[in-house]
């Protein structure tokens, strides 16, 4: 566990007793499971979980594109169901389980799904992998045999500059067998 939270009643207590400390920006002890190991940091009520992950949790691997709910660089998954950190607050997700594209690694190497978006080429400048790797995640997790149909309307909201999409959908495709073989 990583911890570094002052006691919660050293920062309530000193707003409550010093008017200008109900000035100061309120904080929170964030409480989470990230990429399967329990965190605690003391946060700004106001972070982003986009930055809550980056700069406190230190997974970089989780992108900023548009910063504003229309690229899905920024997508985690959140209790297995994906969430754009840039339109989260950090609060938002208190005592969750929060799996970033760095946490679907399988014992140190890439998941099939990886490994397929490496060798199919789904990934070129590879800014908006980290999005559409969490978010197939997701689908994969609750439909794993899923048609192209259902793999465009899953990613749908994921914007990609550099594929055209084909080879997005084809590793998907590949992640889902290679899943099933493995299963
Ligand atoms: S950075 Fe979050 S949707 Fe674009
Ligand atoms: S690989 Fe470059 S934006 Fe998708």
């Amino acid at each position: 566990m990583t911890s570094t939270a002052a006691p919660a009643s050293a920062t309530t207590g000193a707003a409550r007793s010093n008017p200008a400390g109900s000035r100061q920006r309120a904080r929170t002890i964030l409480t989470v499971t990230v990429n399967g190991r329990e965190r605690e940091d003391l946060i700004a009520d106001g972070m982003l979980l986009l930055d809550y992950l980056r700069s406190v949790a230190g997974l970089t691997g989780t992108k900023q594109g548009c910063d504003g709910g229309e690229c899905g660089a920024c997508t985690v998954l959140v209790d297995d169901r994906p969430r754009l950190a840039c339109s989260t607050l950090a609060v938002q997700v208190q005592g969750r389980r929060i799996e970033t594209v760095e946490g679907l690694t399988e014992g140190g190497r890439m998941s099939p799904l990886q490994q397929a978006f490496h060798e199919r080429l789904g990934a070129q400048c590879g800014f908006c992998t980290p999005g559409m790797i969490t978010t197939a995640e997701a689908l994969l997790r609750r439909n794993p045999d899923p048609s192209v149909a259902e793999i465009k309307t899953a990613l749908g909201g994921n914007l990609c500059r550099c594929t055209g999409y084909v080879k997005i959908i084809e590793s998907v495709q590949v992640a889902a067998a290679a899943r099933k073989e493995g299963a």
